[in-house]
């Protein structure tokens, strides 16, 4: 029998509750598909620092580097924030170091908004049109948030000088224009490129290259758009959308406000996805969403980010297709059945009720 190994990285927050369920019905899909999955769990994040003084354990990165893909959780507490020095904290220690250590380039976030939770979307039912459906893709491991330098200065009298520096080569902008175009190919074939064209280097640069790369795809309609003119039409007219292709920082601000068009970021999965040998390819699949201390704990928070995070596992790196489509169906099913978590329920809405994170796993798991 096929068997995967995952390196289970909860994290902090609700973190582990999500993961409980994710595991839960990665479990049943074992069963029903006929292959194994072995999860060895670890810690990271806070949860790493309280275990073994630092936020990426040395035996957890070992237990990543020993696994086929890491279904990760989440990690970061801003409270605890002020009693380490900045560069020792999970977002850069742990998350940051984990995307780099594998070259972790391309970050799929698929965000979709069920007809049945048009409530949950923030726009007008006319602005969602037929539905909302669109892939953000993201550019991981360059830009503003690896580029150095990256310091802050003493100027004296009580002054600083903060610089964080945005580099791309033109290697890294066509590696991900690729993934994107290839996503767009199986997608309505539109691809929407982001960037600040009229006034950073980057931008130009960007533009010429996906332009460039763009040839060799003349199936996919290529469009450009200035970041604050992708922004602004999220909100105005999101069907207009079907992939967007977008650096670093970018990404990270208009996939968080596409989450909220697809009803809440609770429901936002991603993959992020290295080189891949042609058979098989090492990845990182994660909630968009943070550790959301405030509902951590309380079985409040919503497992569908963490379920969808592992369906999209099955399929980019172990090629289960059919396991992958039966957990987006199921989670499909529990939503249709009007299981809402509170991040995704309205007291309007009739036949639905609303759930913990516990009970939405399960309908999940028993929906497979
Ligand atoms: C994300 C998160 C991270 C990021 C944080 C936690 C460092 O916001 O994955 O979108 O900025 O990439
Ligand atoms: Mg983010």
């Amino acid at each position: 029998m096929k068997t995967f190994k995952i390196a289970a990285l909860a994290g902090d927050g609700i973190g582990p509750e999500v993961m409980r369920e994710a595991i839960q019905v990665l479990r049943v899909t074992e069963k029903k598909f006929g292959f194994r999955l072995e999860f060895t769990e670890a810690p990271v994040g806070w949860a790493g620092i309280d275990a073994a003084g630092i936020a990426l354990p040395d035996e957890t990165l070992a237990v990543c580097k020993n696994s086929d893909a890491i279904l990760f959780g989440s990690v970061g507490l801003p409270d605890r924030d002020p009693t380490i020095p900045k560069e020792e904290r999970p977002e850069r220690a742990a998350l940051l170091r984990l995307r780099k250590e594998f070259g972790l380039f391309a970050n799929l976030r698929p965000v979709k908004l069920p007809k049945v939770l048009a409530h949950a979307c923030p726009l007008a039912r006319e602005r969602q049109g037929d539905g909302i459906d669109i892939l953000v893709v993201r550019e991981l491991t360059g830009g503003m948030y690896f580029g150095q330098p990256k310091k802050t200065e003493d100027l004296g009298g009580g002054n600083q000088r903060a610089i964080d520096t945005m580099v791309y080569t033109t290697p890294e902008i066509a590696r991900i224009a690729h993934v994107a175009f290839r996503a767009a190919q199986l997608r309505r074939k539109k691809l929407t490129s982001i960037d600040k064209a009229n006034v950073l280097e980057n931008g130009i640069l960007w533009r010429e290259v996906v332009t460039r790369v763009g040839k060799q795809y003349p199936d996919v309609a290529l469009d450009h758009m200035f970041v604050d003119n992708g922004a602004m039409q999220l909100m105005l007219k999101p069907t207009q959308f079907d992939v967007m292709l977008c650096e670093n920082m970018f990404g990270d601000i208009l996939s968080d406000e596409a989450a909220a068009l697809g009803g809440s970021l609770g429901m936002l999965p991603s993959a992020s996805l290295g080189a891949t040998n042609g058979k098989q390819t090492f990845g990182f699949y994660e909630p968009a969403g943070g550790t959301a201390p405030d509902i951590a704990g309380k079985n409040l928070a919503n497992p569908i980010a963490q379920i969808l995070s592992g369906a999209l596992m099955l399929r980019h790196s172990f090629g289960l297709n059919d396991a992958a489509a039966a957990i987006e169906a199921a989670v499909a099913t529990a939503i249709a059945a009007g299981h809402r978590t509170g991040d995704i329920f309205s007291p309007a809405e009739t036949g639905a009720r609303k759930v913990g994170t516990r009970e939405m796993g399960g309908a999940i798991a028993a929906a497979i």
